[in-house]
This record gives structure tokens, C-alpha cells and sequence, in this order.
């Protein structure tokens, strides 16, 4: 719940912190990437989702979670009953971190440096929109809402207290599901991910 609702004041604040965050240099990422891929959705929403980093398409879209990984994202969101134009969106590191491999960028994993480089922006965005709940979707935005590592299998699916005062969920990241090698067991993972969106959304009633 908000101390004061969100209004004109709040957008006016995101929008300069978006401006401001476009121009990072906090940790080495930006030199690579395209730009910041910073977070996106209503100011007020009452549910944000924090993802691990851009991907290639993301990156040069300036847009969060528009690639397979994305779609996948907004597949399971759509099931899940919720609108994505009422949530917050974004990534606990906000530029691309890839291996060039001819042609084509390779995602590589944000480390704890640069995760922690990175929170500043996290926790700006979370001042201003302040959500009531929070899904982290995999490892690395878990890291980020809670400041250590967490076992997804071990924490997903439950309402947590976050260090900031805020209620946290933790979920897998849609691109799990992407990475599968055994294709039979996607439909039932997807349906997990899709009950504790479900789950996330509940909590907030
Ligand atoms: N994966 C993420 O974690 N975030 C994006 O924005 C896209 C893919």
C-alpha cells in the first residue's frame, strides 16, 4: 500500500531516473550493449516483475522482455489472468552482457559484481513505483530482491518478506522454459510457472 498515490510527481521522477540510468557507466556493461534497457509500466502498478538482463533483442528494442524469452513471459501472464499493461516490468541488470560469436551475441550470465552494481537502479525503481508484491522470475533477480543467492525449486511459490519491506514471490524465468532439453516436461513446467503467477497475483487481494 502507498503513502501517497502515485501521481504526476511519480511519473515526473521515473522519467528522470530513466533519462539518468540511459547514461550508466556504474559497472563495464554499458560499453558492449546498445543502451539501458531500463523498466517499464504504470507507475502505480501494484505488481512488478523483475527479470535477470536484456537479451539481443531487448537490446536494441530498448524494451524488456520482447524476444522468445518475452513471449514466453507474456504467454504464462496472459494465462495467469493478469493484464501486462497494469504491471511493472523490468531486469535486475539493465544492460546486455553477451560473448560475441560470430554474427550473433550470446547471452552470458550477470555476475555478483555486476549485479550489485546494478541494484541502485532496482531499488530507485522500487521507491518510486513501490509494488505490493514482487516476482522475481529466476536466480538472478531473486539474488537481486533479496541480496543472496536462493534455491528456486526450495523458495518459488509463496508470499516472502523482503528486506526492503516489501513482499516478495520467486518463480523460474521463462527462459527455462525455452531451454528444456527434455520437450516433455515443458507443458507441466509451464503450467507451474503459470499457477504461481496465478499465485502472485492472489496475494495481492
Ligand atoms: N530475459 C530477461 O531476463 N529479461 C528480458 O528483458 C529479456 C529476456
Amino acid at each position: 500500500a502507498q503513502a501517497t498515490p502515485a501521481g504526476s510527481n511519480s511519473q515526473a521522477a521515473w522519467a528522470a531516473l530513466r533519462d539518468e540510468a540511459m547514461h550508466c557507466t556504474r559497472c563495464h556493461l554499458y560499453q558492449h550493449a546498445t543502451q539501458t534497457v531500463f523498466g517499464e509500466g504504470p507507475v502505480d502498478a501494484r505488481l512488478m516483475f523483475v527479470g535477470e538482463q536484456p537479451g539481443d533483442q531487448e537490446d536494441l528494442a530498448g524494451k524488456p522482455f520482447v524476444g522468445p524469452a518475452g513471449q514466453m513471459f507474456d504467454r504464462a501472464v496472459t494465462q495467469a489472468g493478469i493484464d501486462r499493461r497494469t504491471v511493472y516490468v523490468t531486469n535486475a541488470v539493465k544492460h546486455f552482457k553477451f560473448e560475441p560469436r560470430g554474427k550473433r551475441r550470446i547471452h552470458s550470465k550477470p555476475d555478483a559484481g555486476e549485479i550489485s552494481a546494478c541494484r541502485w537502479w532496482y531499488e530507485q525503481e522500487r521507491l518510486i513505483v513501490r509494488p505490493e508484491m514482487t516476482v522475481a522470475l529466476g536466480a538472478t533477480a531473486a539474488r537481486q530482491m533479496l541480496g543472496k543467492t536462493v534455491t528456486i525449486s526450495r523458495e518459488r511459490g509463496r508470499a516472502i518478506d523482503l528486506p526492503d519491506g516489501g513482499r516478495g514471490w520467486i518463480t523460474i524465468h521463462p527462459s527455462f522454459l525455452l531451454r528444456m532439453p527434455d520437450k516433455s516436461r515443458v507443458e507441466d513446467e509451464f503450467a507451474a510457472f503459470v499457477e504461481d503467477l496465478k499465485g502472485a497475483a492472489a496475494s495481492l487481494r
